[in-house]
């Protein structure tokens, strides 16, 4: 897929192109402008290294391959754990590829996946959902319904909506502006999923604490991540198994 500065993204040879919403563009052109320094500013540092540890040890022991897509990729900070990526930035897609030059990495809306049905064994999108609203991430979850085999795994996280009420936070546009309690996924998902694990992700302040505790911190949070406290923290990561 390509797209033209209109924000018309056009699909493989013979589809038909599709044109974005106001704000999917405003999306695109937020992460265009991010991606040349994504990659330090959000991960360079002791707070994303540490959510990126808890991340990928959970991607590690959930997902199922060897056909793996990494959606909502960006510059390929998993691809490691995947065969295939996708972004909707084409800036996002273009430090992807030049990071993993092997791998094959489609420009596309999450909703519209150039792969035939069944394609994948396991999909994964880490810090996606929270940008979407509910309309998209109904299309989003029922397009990895398609591409994933029977049995497949979808991974993916969202800021955990009972958190925020407690800590009176009110989220404004569209940057994190999604947020979930576990029990939606039942009704997102119309029942074609099950739910076969979770964790809390960033239990604790960690961006609050002095560097030096938190290697301490991130071992407290691997194990209270998985006990009820997790419907505390401050995202949820998810497993779900493709029912049918
Ligand atoms: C916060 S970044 C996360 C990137 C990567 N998953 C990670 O965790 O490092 C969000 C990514 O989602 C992509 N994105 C946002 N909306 C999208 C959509 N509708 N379809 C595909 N990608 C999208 C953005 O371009 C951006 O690269």
């Amino acid at each position: 897929m390509s797209s033209d500065t209109s924000g018309i993204v056009s699909s493989q040879a013979g589809a038909p192109a599709e044109e974005l919403s106001a704000e999917a563009r405003e999306v695109v052109a937020y992460y265009d402008a991010l991606a040349p320094t994504y990659d330090a500013d959000r991960f360079g540092n002791s707070y994303g290294a540490y959510l990126d540890g808890l991340e990928r040890r959970a991607l590690r022991r959930w997902l199922r391959g060897p056909r793996v897509l990494d959606l909502a990729c960006g510059t390929g900070r998993f691809l490691d754990l995947a065969s295939e990526g996708l972004d909707l930035s084409g800036k996002m897609v273009e430090r992807a590829r030049e990071r993993w030059p092997g791998k094959r990495i489609h420009h596309a809306p999450a909703w519209s996946i150039p792969a035939a049905a069944g394609s994948y064994d396991s999909v994964f999108a880490l810090h996606l959902f929270m940008h979407l609203h509910l309309g998209d991430l109904r299309r989003v979850l029922e397009e990895c319904r398609r591409v994933l085999r029977p049995g497949g795994v979808m991974v993916f996280d969202f800021p955990n909506a009972l958190r925020r009420r407690l800590v009176g936070y009110q989220a404004t546009g569209w940057h994190a502006g999604t947020e979930l309690m576990a029990g939606d996924l039942r009704m997102l998902g119309g029942g074609h999923w099950r739910l076969a694990a979770s964790r809390g992700l960033a239990l604790a302040p960690i961006h609050r604490l002095p560097h030096a505790a938190r290697p301490a911190f991130m071992a407290a949070e691997v194990l209270l991540g998985r006990t009820p406290l997790k419907h505390l923290a401050s995202y949820q990561l998810v497993k779900l198994e493709k029912l049918d």
